[in-house]
């Protein structure tokens, strides 16, 4: 790219609302790491890290340099107050409720967090998800059975919305009789490209969630059984405390809802590599044990969270550039995992990569992922169904264009790359 290209690549281009940056990020973010992997972008001056080592240094500092109670939204919103000073800690404490996604455990900060962290990484290990294997290999088939005669489907209507839904009420024994209106409820991701849509998301965008929740929390409480949500309320501090019902709810409600779209995606993503390259769809059939390589590499190539926001509390530097207390940084998750520096030939799709699952598509740090063993669980079982019920899969032209000409859509939010539907054709086998 010409450092004209680059110019009106980054400065034309508004990343957190144009149309065209959501359709291709990774031009914008190739454009922008080649400015310097921490640059500011000129529309909400927020500090963006493009280069793998510099995004690790933000996700690894563990000295209260930056809070994650930008996480989700990010820049989009002005802070709640007027940052003053070098340190901003107090002034974010006082206004912490203001920030949305703030009742959520990915929001939480330092001790507070690390506290209830420490209480969820028993919860989705490989150990427990194997109980469910079996579970997921019969929901795949069912949900494939009800459009397998048809030749051709939607992946993400028809199949991935569905089965992420049931895979994690499952897991955590919510009422089959409640599961479809659970799927009606969790409803489309929201834009964040209208002006407004962050203005509504709030401290507790789940809140819709919250009598439900609480009720199966107090069920449980009453009368556990050997679901997830008994383990939660079976879980005790490190000094023997006992978590609230309140916040037992909370941490079940983003269980509930953290894995859902992004899962999904992964789904959506991954089969459109595999429709897209017949060879390797060819070569997953005949090693269906290399699965889980292909799904490391969606995640390196296109993962479907491109951003984790930082907020810094205290005046400091990444990679000697000055971040000002108030500054937020986003870490753009997917181009770290698309640099040169760190990946070579990052643009190449690569199964047989070293290394890979370096990329950051789970995020890395205190923060990182704790669902990603069953994002990964979900997208297996999934591809395995699908290439074992269908002997060619290919995109369907009448919705996506011929080879060369394709158009996906996704949907309009700068933090998720989502695809908004993936229409296939196939053979059954
Ligand atoms: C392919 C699927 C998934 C992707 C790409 C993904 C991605 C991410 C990312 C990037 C973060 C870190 C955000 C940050 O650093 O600020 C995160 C956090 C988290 N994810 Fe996932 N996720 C996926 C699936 C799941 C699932 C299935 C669950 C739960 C069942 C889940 C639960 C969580 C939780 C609880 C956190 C917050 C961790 C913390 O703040 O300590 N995720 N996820």
């Amino acid at each position: 790219m010409s450092s004209a290209e680059t110019e009106t690549t980054t400065d034309v281009r508004d990343f957190y609302s144009d149309p065209a940056v959501i359709d291709d990020p990774r031009s914008y973010f190739d454009a922008m790491r080649s400015k310097c992997p921490v640059a500011k972008e000129p529309y909400l001056n927020s500090l963006m890290v493009t280069g793998y080592d510099e995004a690790m240094e933000v996700l690894t500092r563990k000295d209260g340099t930056f809070s994650s109670l930008t996480s989700v939204v990010g820049p989009k919103l002005p802070l709640p107050f007027q940052p003053e000073g070098d340190d901003i800690s107090e002034q974010v404490e006082a206004h912490r409720s203001e920030f949305p996604w703030s009742a959520h455990l990915v929001c939480f900060d330092g001790e507070v967090h690390a506290k209830n962290r420490a209480l969820m990484t028993s919860l989705l290990t490989y150990k427990r998800l194997k109980a469910n294997e079996d579970y997921l290999y019969g929901l795949a088939d069912r949900l494939i059975d009800g459009f397998i005669g048809n030749g051709r489907c939607n992946v993400v209507t028809d199949y991935a919305h569905a089965t992420t839904t049931y895979a994690i009420c499952d897991i955590l024994g919510i009422p089959e009789e409640h599961r479809a209106e659970l799927l009606q409820l969790i409803g489309p991701v929201p834009s964040q490209l209208d002006g407004d849509a962050a203005h509504k998301v709030g401290a507790d965008p789940l809140i819709f969630l919250k009598e439900r929740f609480d009720q199966y929390i107090a069920e449980r409480l009453e009368n556990p059984g050997d679901d997830l949500l008994s383990e939660l309320t079976r879980l005790r501090y490190k000094d023997g405390s006992v978590p609230e019902p309140d916040l037992l709810s909370r941490l079940a409600r983003f269980l509930y809802g953290a894995g859902q779209d992004t899962t999904s995606r992964l789904i959506a993503r991954s089969i459109l590599e595999l429709a897209e390259d017949r060879e390797l769809q060819q070569h997953m059939r005949a090693e269906p044990g290399r699965i889980p390589d292909l799904i490391e590499e969606v995640l390196r190539y296109d993962a479907p969270v491109k951003c984790a926001y930082r907020l810094a509390l205290k005046t400091t530097e990444v990679a000697g550039v000055e971040v000002p207390a108030g500054t937020v940084v986003n870490i753009a998750l997917s181009a770290a995992s698309n640099d040169p520096e760190h990946f070579e030939n990052p643009g190449k799709f690569d199964i047989d990569r070293p290394g890979n699952r370096d990329h950051l598509g789970f995020s890395k740090g205190v923060h990182g992922c704790l669902g990603a063993p069953l994002g990964r669980l979900e997208t297996r079982v999934t591809l395995e169904r699908i290439l074992a019920r269908t002997s060619d899969i290919r995109i369907d032209e009448e919705h996506h264009g011929p080879p060369g000409d394709r158009t996906y859509r996704f949907e309009p939010t700068y933090t998720f790359r989502s695809l908004a539907d993936l229409y296939i054709e196939f053979d059954p086998a």
